[in-house]
């Protein structure tokens, strides 16, 4: 007899990492904003985005936009941005408890980075930022959310995660931000790898790991 029930659940949120999203404002200024709708293939990166939300009426007029991954100590500063926006009046949809705010960077207790090749800065304190191009915008879910295809152009890896001597982010290192029902958590132990993994060993001096046996 199966022990799983039918449920109604209000999200769906099983666990993706948060990202910080910097965008260009009208007025020259950036805004900031934590999203955890995002997913990667290639150099592709996709976002969903909420319709009332100040990140993507920027970037349909500005697409150009940085993709900040925060680790786990960070969960406060993402907490802080989250009832911000920077619509200025707050669209009646928002959350009730949600405020305008033209400086997120400082309300976050986060610093700015200069970008090389696009004009929103990166979040110094993020371990992974990429410089990234929104190329596709189109209409989703009712015309509740927009989906956001970013094409990645750069890429900075802070030299604490990369395996010496090679283009290998160390998975042993980095830990993202796990957004996960609407708690924060980082990653437990790891549990083993992908046959496509390049780096099975992880660093050296790190317990080597198992691959599963078909
Ligand atoms: C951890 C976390 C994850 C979130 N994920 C998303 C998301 O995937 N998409 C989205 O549109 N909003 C998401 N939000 C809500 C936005 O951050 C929030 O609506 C914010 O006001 C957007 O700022 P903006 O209006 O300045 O763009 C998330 C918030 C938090 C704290």
């Amino acid at each position: 007899m199966s022990s799983h029930i039918e449920l109604e659940p209000k999200i769906l949120y099983f666990g993706t990492p948060v990202v910080l999203v910097c965008t260009e404002n009208s007025d020259g200024s950036f805004n900031l904003a934590p999203i955890s709708s995002a997913w990667a293939l290639g150099r592709t990166i996709v976002l969903g985005l909420g319709e009332d939300g100040h990140t993507i009426s920027n970037l349909r007029s500005r697409p150009e936009l940085t993709l900040n991954y925060p680790e786990p100590h960070l969960w406060p500063a993402v907490e802080r941005l989250a009832s911000l926006t920077g619509a200025n009046p707050v669209p009646p949809t928002k959350p009730a408890r949600t405020t305008f705010e033209a400086n997120k960077f400082a309300a976050a207790r986060l610093s700015s980075q200069g970008s090389v090749g696009v004009r929103p800065p990166r979040v110094e304190e993020c371990g992974i930022q990429l410089e990234a191009r929104a190329t596709s915008i189109s209409a989703s879910g009712a015309g509740e959310f927009a989906v956001v295809e970013c094409q990645v152009e750069k890429i900075h890896v802070h030299e604490s995660l990369v395996l010496p001597n090679t283009q290998h982010i160390d998975p042993a290192q980095w830990e993202p931000l796990i957004y996960n029902f609407r708690h924060y958590f980082g990653l437990g132990p790891e549990q083993g790898f992908s046959y496509r993994s390049e780096t099975p060993a992880g660093t050296p001096g790190t317990p080597t790991k198992q691959q599963l046996t078909p």
